[in-house]
């Protein structure tokens, strides 16, 4: 152990909780264990989810809210039954306000063509305006794009400091009066940043605009309260979470699914059809068109089953013990240059870098000969690259399973690099 490992408080049970993921165990490069630190990218799925979707396959699959037959009311029952658990865990008022979608990505989607096909007073058009920031995925920015694109709203967006926080001190003049939208991360993807909701909330609710949370990085991680964080609508998504892939959630205020028109049309999503017109199911059923994504849903179930069995603030706490040791840590290594907030202090777990001029394609690919996984590119975030002036970092992102051994490991991993390239 080093003497930096000692006084670590807060750590879960790791040795307990990693025998729940299969995964962990696997070697690769002639039995080399894998180090997996790129759960901001998806997450590794317990056995108990997994076996979620095994049960759901073996013995309940039929399609949802049509058959009047045992097995589909089961399944049925187990879709509705993941909604409910959910909305639980965000402490939604009500599980009606629960859409499940794709992704994340689909989730935001879906709330800017609401906007784009609503009437006054949500109605994005040119006389309007759209903000986002500087520090988004691009799953935040190109749908407003496209709106703006669309309607001829203007896109306006918050910039980022040189130490990876949002730049706030021109609030009042990048939301104003003409806002409709701001919609930014809680937690960036690429910098780690903890962006400050409740003064961008302040500003948008004293000009009347609407508020979107991409919490994609923050629903796995922390506890997500939608009640306490005062937004009309919050994206997430289900692999970041130990759920399976193919399964997003995007939570909004009752009166607003209420009043805004859907995106796609189809079965599940009707009231009654005509050859001239049709009128829609209530929400969230007016957003789910289709078969929806139902072993998924389950699996994302059990997947919030898993972590509230744990406890969102024991993996929170956890965590913030990781990262406080993993910036110290990375700190020490030459020529290291964290790009995102350098110290542990309103950050996640997931930390960009870049290691001299070292490209972090090869530093990735060294990496990957001990068995470390980290990701390495733009982070689908190249706006935050081109404010940095870099083409790509390396990233490490840790979760409930990381152990202070495995910072260890990635740093012992940087050394090597370097002397690999001298
Ligand atoms: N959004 C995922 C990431 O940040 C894919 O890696």
């Amino acid at each position: 152990m080093t003497d930096a490992r000692q006084g670590l408080t807060g750590l879960l049970d790791t040795e307990a909780i990693r025998k729940d993921f299969p995964i962990l165990d696997r070697t690769v490069h002639d039995g080399k264990k894998i180090v997996y630190l790129d759960s901001a990218a998806t997450s590794q799925k317990p056995r108990q989810v997994l076996d979620a979707l095994n049960t759901y396959y073996e013995r309940h699959n039929a399609n949802v809210h049509r058959g009047v037959y045992t097995v589909a009311e089961e399944a049925t029952a187990l879709y509705e039954g993941a909604r409910d658990k959910v909305a639980a865990f965000i402490n939604a008022p009500s599980r009606n306000e629960v859409i499940f979608t794709k992704n994340a990505s689909e989730s935001l989607n879906l709330v800017a063509n609401m906007l784009g096909w609503a009437d006054e007073p949500y109605r994005v058009d040119r006389d309007t305006e759209i903000v986002t920031t500087e520090m988004e995925h691009h799953s935040n920015i190109v749908p407003w794009q496209l709106l703006s694109q669309r309607t001829g709203a203007k896109l306006k967006w918050f910039g980022i400091t040189d130490d990876g926080r949002l730049d706030l001190s021109n609030i009042d003049e990048i939301i104003t009066e003409k806002t409709k939208i701001v919609s930014f991360t809680l937690v960036s993807n690429i910098l780690g940043t903890v962006n400050p909701v409740e003064q961008i909330i302040r500003r948008a609710q004293e000009v009347g605009a609407l508020v979107c949370i991409d919490a994609s990085q923050a629903a796995p991680h922390m506890v997500l309260d939608v009640q306490a964080l005062q937004a009309d609508f919050v994206a997430f998504t289900g692999h970041k979470m130990v759920g399976p892939t193919g399964i997003g959630v995007l939570w909004g205020r009752q009166e607003l699914l209420e009043d805004l028109p859907p995106f796609l049309g189809g079965g599940e999503m009707i009231e009654t059809v005509s050859m001239h017109s049709s009128t829609y199911a209530p929400a969230p059923h007016k957003f789910e068109a289709g078969t929806p994504p139902i072993a998924q849903a389950v699996g994302l179930g059990a997947a919030v089953d898993y972590l509230s069995s744990i406890g969102m603030e024991n993996i929170h706490r956890h965590e913030k013990a990781i990262t406080e040791y993993a910036v110290k840590r990375l700190l020490e290594v030459p020529d290291l240059r964290i790009i995102g907030p350098a110290t542990a202090e309103d950050r996640g777990a997931t930390i960009s870098f870049t290691l001299g001029d070292i490209h972090p394609h090869d530093v990735g690919q060294v990496l990957d000969e001990l068995g470390i996984c980290v990701r390495v590119g733009h982070h689908c975030a190249r706006p935050v690259c081109l404010r940095y002036g870099i083409p790509a970092t390396t990233r490490a992102s840790f979760y409930l399973y990381s152990t202070p051994a495995e910072v260890d490991a990635l740093v012992d991993g940087l050394e090597h690099v370097r002397n690999f390239f001298g």
